[in-house]
């Protein structure tokens, strides 16, 4: 995402400092006791991230609702990412996220709904048949990419909250803990990253609440441990670690149509005809590839949801 602000800040602005960048390189370099201690703490929740995101998922293919693009490599969906709570730099999500503590977790679903209650994600997923969807990810900044996401379809969810009759939206919150997202102690964003949708957006069978790729549990820098995914929006919508949904009457005050409201609605549907206000939005660039593509209107899904927006002008809910 890229928005003229005073707070913006460039990768390597960002506090960390070059040694600690480098694992490898700073436990060749420490000598002092202190140091090994403060290095030890930090590889063992460097391996307490990775030891979870590695978990197998138990989950079926879903070859109907998955396109047949192939997906990108691991390595460019887990080191390619957009995560500001880790930084605003491509690769500091990968670097960066490993403070984020994703067990236990737990998910608070409020407002406009029968069920109101703490879940815990594990009893979630425990209830839920996940799926496997191959989604192409176009983010707004005009780049795509493909992905075996693992998930529950929303609706599923949905139904077991028993939203009422008054509920018109569905609002999402990720985690605010400046202990464990060292990118809130910054002002980038007005924090914490909240995304929204309207119901029948929410209850579309497309959209998903992923919990995996590759068929193991979602690296951290993904957002772990359970993350938004709406394939026919911009990437900015598919909000990450998500601690809250509520259920509203009215519509979502979203973090980037609050940030820049002439650049980000809260629509975001992908649409190559209408123009970022600084950048084109016909063609992308897959990543991995050189050529850019055309982009599709919404990414290809227009027979799907097309009449969820019948009679709106799409330029101006954009
Ligand atoms: N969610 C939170 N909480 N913070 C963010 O900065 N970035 C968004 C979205 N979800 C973001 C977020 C943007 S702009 C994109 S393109 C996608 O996450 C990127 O998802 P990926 O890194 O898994 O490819």
């Amino acid at each position: 995402m890229l928005i003229k602000r005073p707070a913006d800040i460039k990768s390597h602005e960002i506090a960390e400092p070059a040694l600690y960048r480098d694992r490898r390189r700073f436990l060749q370099q420490v000598t002092s006791g202190a140091a090994l201690a403060f290095a030890a703490g930090t590889s063992s929740l460097l391996m307490l991230a990775e030891a979870v995101a590695g978990r197998k998922l138990d989950y079926r293919k879903n070859p109907q609702l998955s396109i047949d693009n192939p997906p990108n490599s691991l390595k460019d969906i887990t080191r390619y990412n957009n995560f500001y709570e880790f930084g605003t730099g491509k690769e500091d999500p990968a670097k960066n996220a490993h403070t984020l503590r994703t067990e236990p977790w737990t998910v608070r679903v409020e407002g406009e709904v029968e069920k109101p209650a703490d879940y815990h994600l594990e009893d979630l997923i425990k209830s839920s048949q996940l799926e496997e969807r191959i989604y192409r990810l176009r983010c707004v900044e005009a780049w795509s990419m493909v992905i075996p996401w693992v998930g529950i379809p929303l609706a599923d969810l949905i139904k077991r909250f028993k939203p009422t009759s008054r509920a018109k939206y569905v609002e999402f919150t990720t985690l605010h803990d400046p202990g464990q997202m060292p990118g809130q102690r910054r002002a980038v964003l007005d924090w914490p990253y909240v995304e929204g949708l309207r119901m029948d957006e929410a209850m579309h069978p497309l959209t998903i609440l992923a919990v995996g790729l590759y068929g193991e549990v979602l690296p951290n820098q993904n957002g772990a441990p359970i993350r938004l995914v709406v394939p026919w929006k911009y990437g900015f919508k598919s909000i990450k670690s998500i601690v809250k949904i509520r259920f509203t009457e009215t519509m979502p005050k979203t973090s980037w149509a609050l940030a820049g409201p002439s650049e980000y609605g809260f629509y975001a549907n992908v649409n190559p005809a209408v123009d970022h206000p600084r950048w084109s939005q016909a063609k992308e660039r897959r990543i991995g590839e050189f050529l850019k593509r055309k982009t599709a209107m919404f990414n290809g899904y227009t027979d799907e949801v097309a009449g969820l927006y019948t009679g709106m002008d799409l330029r101006r809910n954009f």
